[in-house]
Order: C-alpha cells, then structure tokens, then sequence
C-alpha cells in the first residue's frame, strides 16, 4: 500500500502584481520618510540571502534560536500537553523548527502547518523537515493571519492550536502594531491554544549594528534586493549602484532600521505602477525596522493581548528569549 505524501503546499493564492505595485506607490508616497514594506524583501534570492545571513558569525540570532530549541523544546513541549498541530507564522526554511517537531513527535503524529509569503522559503522548508518521521507537513504561501485562519479552520476537535512565531520577527512591526498582531492572532485561536514567540533582547549597539551591516556585505545586498525586485517584476529603472546600505540603531525606539540612501540627486520609474519620483542626494528609502525587547516588556506585551505567559527562556551567549504564551 502506498504512504501518503509526508509534504504538499495548500493550492497557491498566487502573487498580486498589483498589490505588490500600490503597496511601492503608497510607500515612496509616504510624506516625510519615503518606505518599502519589508515583506517584499522576501523573494526567491532574498529568502536566499536571508538564509546566507543566518550563517553570518555577525548575526547571531539565529544560532541562538537554534542553540536554545536543540536544549529546552523537550522543556518546551512537555508545558504544551497534547495533541497538538503545529503553525508556524513566516516559518523561513524551518532550521529553527526541526528540535520542536522531533520532541513532538516523540510523543504524536503531528501535523505542521509552515505559513509563509514566500515559495521559495516554503520549498526549503519541506525539504528541511520533510524526514522527519511521524510529521506531515503542508505549506501555506500565504499572509500571517490567512494562513493560520486556513489552519485554525482544519483543526479537528479536541486539538490544540500551537503556533510557533519565531526569529523575533515579531520585531519588524512598530511597537502598536506588534500588539495588535498578536491580538489579531489570538482573535484566531482559542482559549488554551498555545503561542511560541522569540524576541530578540536588546544588546550592546555596535554588536546590533554589526548583525545588520556585515562587512561581506550580505545583508546590503538583502537590503538592495529589494529594489532588484521591483525592477524585476514593476518595470523599476533604480540603479543599484546608485544606492547604499545603511543601518541606524534608534535608542528611544529601541530598533534597528534599515535604510537604502541615494547617492545622488535621481529620478526613478516604475513603469508598471505608472509612477515617477525623484530622490535627493542623501536621501533614504526605509525597508526594514527590527524592535528589541527586554524580557519582562515581552510578558507585557502578550498579556496586553490576551495571553498568559508559560515560560520564558534565554540564550546567555546572544540574548534572545522564547517566550511560551496561553491565550486566555
Ligand atoms: C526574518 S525571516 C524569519 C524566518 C524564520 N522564522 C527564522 O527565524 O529563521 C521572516 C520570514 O517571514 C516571512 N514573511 C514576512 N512577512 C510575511 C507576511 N506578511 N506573511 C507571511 N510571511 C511573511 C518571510 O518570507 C520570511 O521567510
């Protein structure tokens, strides 16, 4: 008798070139600080890139998050009583995930539920984890919350929702719209439904800064991709030589931001949106903010959103923290 398939992607939404196209318009419109919205830095090369990156020995969140799952998921799970599904909001290529789905399945057959704007990081992510044994695994190329809304919708009575939200990618929404996200997340689930969430913690500023300007350059051509793609896929004239990467810590925002500056005075045209503009010499495009935490902000922030905190655990070499969460 044949298996069945361990992996398969939920049908394709399909990408919307026109989204994509008002979402540039609205941002290089903004008043004041021109912006790109940083989901769109995740095509198939950024989501190479971004996975270049976490091999940096400069960005050390990522080994952190390895590091801390290999040691505490048995910990981790044992707080999560079962049976549980598993869905992972903007789960990358999973390297982080494999600890927590094999502790799992030392007790289940599970089911996993990758969640993520990019095919190309969903790809990598099945051929990362598809072996493990006892784990199914389906693909959503989706938004956040359309997807988990998909996966809350396929749960079967009596199972318990565990979403994995890891990386701190929470850090890439401003401080109000992390809240309101994780409120948005726990609208979707129900009470006893459980919430893993990274956050990275704040550190020495040179150390942060590093981490988001190596100096092999990998994360400015992360950065820089994303002009590429607008070139790519809008028709954009940008020359990329014309660019540079900047990284600024902000301290009363406490975040890392990413910038791209205009070397000089220009004129970009972005033929599928219909749109012109010009940059002045100096002049910066905003693409990507990371907030840092401290840990006990962290608890704050889950129960302003209706959940109880579980367990909170640290990495001592890169403070990170996973922060295990209830919705109640
Ligand atoms: C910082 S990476 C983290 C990847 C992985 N969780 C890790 O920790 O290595 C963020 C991931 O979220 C995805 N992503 C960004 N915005 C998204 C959105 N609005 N909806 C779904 N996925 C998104 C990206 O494609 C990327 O794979």
């Amino acid at each position: 008798m044949a298996s069945a398939p361990r992996f398969a992607m939920a049908s394709p939404v399909g990408h919307s070139v026109s989204e994509f196209s008002s979402d540039v318009v609205v941002g290089l419109r903004h008043p004041g600080q021109k912006e790109l919205p940083s989901k769109y830095l995740y095509d198939a090369v950024g989501s190479a890139l971004f996975d270049a990156i976490c091999v940096l020995p400069e960005y050390g969140l990522n080994r952190a998050g390895q590091r801390m799952l290999e040691r505490y998921s048995g910990e981790i799970t044992d707080r999560v009583p079962g049976p549980v599904v598993v869905a992972e909001l903007g789960s990358g290529s999973g390297q982080q995930t494999r600890w927590l789905l094999e502790a799992l399945a030392r007790r289940q057959r599970v089911n996993y539920y990758p969640i993520d704007i990019s095919g190309s990081a969903l790809f990598r992510c099945q051929q990362e984890l598809g072996q493990i044994d006892l784990v199914s695994i389906v693909g959503f190329e989706r938004a956040y919350l359309d997807g988990l809304q998909e996966v809350a919708a396929r749960r079967r009575s009596g199972e318990r929702l565990f979403v994995l939200f890891l990386g701190s990618t929470i850090g890439n929404f401003d401080r109000p719209a992390g809240d309101q996200f994780l409120r948005e997340v726990r609208s979707i689930l129900r009470a006893g439904d459980a919430l893993l969430l990274a956050t990275d913690i704040e550190k020495p500023i040179s150390k942060l800064v590093l981490a988001y300007d190596d100096p092999a350059g990998v994360t400015a051509a992360f950065n820089k991709n994303l002009l590429a793609r607008i070139n790519r896929e809008l028709g954009g004239d940008f020359d990329l030589a014309q660019f540079e990467h900047v990284v600024r810590y902000d301290e009363t925002e406490r975040r890392i931001e990413m910038h791209l500056r205009s070397k000089a005075w220009q004129r970009v045209t972005i033929r599928e949106a219909g749109f012109r503009f010009y940059l002045r010499e100096g002049e910066t495009i905003w693409t990507e903010s990371s907030h840092k935490y401290d840990s006990q902000g962290v608890i704050q922030m889950g129960e302003r959103a209706g959940y109880q905190c579980a367990g909170q655990w640290h990495d001592s070499e890169w403070p990170l923290a996973q922060n295990l969460f209830f919705a109640v």
